[in-house]
């Protein structure tokens, strides 16, 4: 089926960017919303994205009027009535959803395709308020819609499967990957990203790490592309929330209980870009360090190779130090307690260029500052956190990697479309299975033992699958 011109309902950020997308590919875009005050904000995010493409010379000046001349906004919704394909992008209420897609059912001419790009509510139940049931489609864009390279075709019991695979061919005629899956809460991208955003917002909360130190961690020292808390503002909190929501609601799993901090903001108004302030406030100067620490000597537990770097840099060894770095299992405070001055010493974990300094409930502030500084000095990026499984970095990572490995147990989705589902959506550099395969299989099935150990919580005990390669001395996962 071709789909010559295409609607938008909704131009919201994510619907402003989808009909971008769709003008992009050529197409001629119906680009709907609810009154002219919201048509005027949709044109402003038309512009602005457009704009900004041509400054960084991605697109010429007449390559932008022609995008923008193939966009047709209007408040009226009778105008979609020869559209081929409506995507809809309005608030997730699922009342307002199921309403809207009851009347474009009645607008609409009998070939066309309905498609949602709902991030937490059942497509079958919109397949369901219509009379084309196995013409409604999930097509599930990623912020920001125009650089995103993935879309999230999703399915229903009643979805036809020619339908399927014209949206997957147009897919790939936007320019984007298409995984095809079926109607679960978060489909793909979502039930591994989100669970492992809120686990960040949780952490926080229990005070195992700051803010800028979470996001230093996962950005420097897992190169993912945003720290937890950037990226929460930029999909904006009250969406993620709302995620959690239908994720918890689906699975009934601790793992998936949205964050009380996250409702505390969303309570607040702090949604993340979209108000202006979220974890971020809008112009905020970046934590200067505090106070500076005098430290001279310094002993290291457990790597030889740091004791060298440390001593290059001009430290002293000593036997009575400031510092005892200690690197290596946890946990630190049963190493602290066999020193004569517990106080001085701090778990170090190294995930370059960042480390987690972790202090125990004996660590004294002079020896944190010390080890922070010492770190500073040969050209590390020092993350201070508790002593508690994981620390930050493997504490947010493995559960997200046992995550994915229980949803390719399940026969949910297949190994490569969650590696490429990950990898696009989220630009991650790679999937989860090719993380764990780089990290080492029973290195993570251990970090999951020990977070299970510590935190009792039932989704933090290794896949089954996970625990039996290790078992059986595999090192990757079997692929067809
Ligand atoms: N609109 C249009 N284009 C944008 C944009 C926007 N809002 N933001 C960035 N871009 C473009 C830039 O113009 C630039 O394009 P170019 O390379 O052609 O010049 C490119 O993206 C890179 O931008 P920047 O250099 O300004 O910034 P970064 O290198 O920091 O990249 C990023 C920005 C692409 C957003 C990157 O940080 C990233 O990939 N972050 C992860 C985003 C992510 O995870 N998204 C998925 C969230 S989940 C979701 O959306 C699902 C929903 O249901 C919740």
């Amino acid at each position: 089926m071709a789909f010559d011109r295409v609607g938008v309902v909704g131009l919201g950020t994510m619907g402003a960017g989808i009909a971008e997308v769709f003008a992009r590919a050529g197409i001629r875009v119906i680009g709907v919303e609810a009154d002219a005050e919201a048509l005027a904000r949709g044109r402003g995010h038309l512009e602005r994205s457009t704009g900004r493409a041509v400054d960084r010379g991605k697109l010429t000046a007449v390559e932008r009027e022609e995008i923008l001349g193939r966009v047709t906004l209007t408040t009226s919704r009778g105008d979609l009535r020869e559209a081929d394909l409506v995507v809809e992008a309005i608030p997730e209420v699922l009342e307002y959803k199921l309403a809207l897609f009851g009347e474009l059912d009645r607008i609409c001419k009998p070939s066309a395709v309905l498609a949602t790009n709902t991030s937490s509510l059942p497509v079958t139940a919109l397949a369901a308020a219509t009379g084309r049931a196995s013409q409604v489609v999930g097509l599930h864009f990623f912020n920001p819609a125009p650089v995103m390279r993935l879309v999230e075709v999703v399915g229903t019991v009643v979805t036809a499967p020619t339908v399927l695979s014209d949206i997957g061919d147009l897919s790939a005629n936007l320019g984007k990957r298409a995984i095809v899956v079926g109607d679960r809460a978060g489909f793909v991208v979502n039930r591994l990203l989100l669970p492992y955003l809120n686990h960040a917002a949780q952490l926080l909360e229990l005070g195992v790490a700051d803010r800028d130190g979470v996001d230093a961690a996962v950005k420097l020292g897992a190169g993912l592309p945003m720290g937890p808390f950037t990226l929460l503002d930029l999909i904006g909190l009250d969406t993620a929330y709302e995620i959690m929501g239908a994720l918890f609601d689906e699975t009934r799993s601790l793992r998936h209980a949205p964050s009380p901090l996250l409702r505390e903001l969303v309570g607040a108004g702090l949604l993340g870009r979209k108000s202006g302030r979220g974890f971020y406030a809008p112009a905020e100067e970046p934590a200067k360090p505090g106070d500076k620490s005098d430290v001279a000597t310094f002993a290291v537990q457990g790597s030889p190779s740091l004791a060298v770097r440390l001593a290059e840099a001009g430290f002293k060894e000593s036997d009575d130090p400031d510092v005892v770095l200690h690197v290596g299992d946890r946990p630190v405070v049963e190493h602290a307690v066999r020193l004569a001055r517990p106080e001085r010493l701090v778990g170090v974990h190294l995930a370059e260029p960042v480390v987690e300094l972790a202090s125990t409930v004996l660590t004294s502030a002079e020896a944190a500052l010390a080890a922070r500084d010492l770190m500073t000095v040969i050209g590390l990026t020092p993350v201070a956190c508790k002593d508690r499984a994981g620390f930050v970095l493997d504490a947010l990572i493995f559960p997200y990697l046992n995550d994915a490995v229980r949803m390719y147990e399940s026969g949910y989705a297949s190994i490569d479309d969650i590696d490429t589902a990950m990898r696009l959506g989220c630009g991650y550099p790679h999937g989860p299975f090719e993380t764990l395969e780089s990290l080492g299989l029973a290195r993570v099935r251990d970090g999951l033992r020990a977070l299970y150990a510590e935190y009792r919580e039932p989704a933090f005990a290794p896949a089954p699958l996970l625990d039996q390669l290790v078992t059986a001395g595999l090192t990757t996962f079997p692929r067809p």
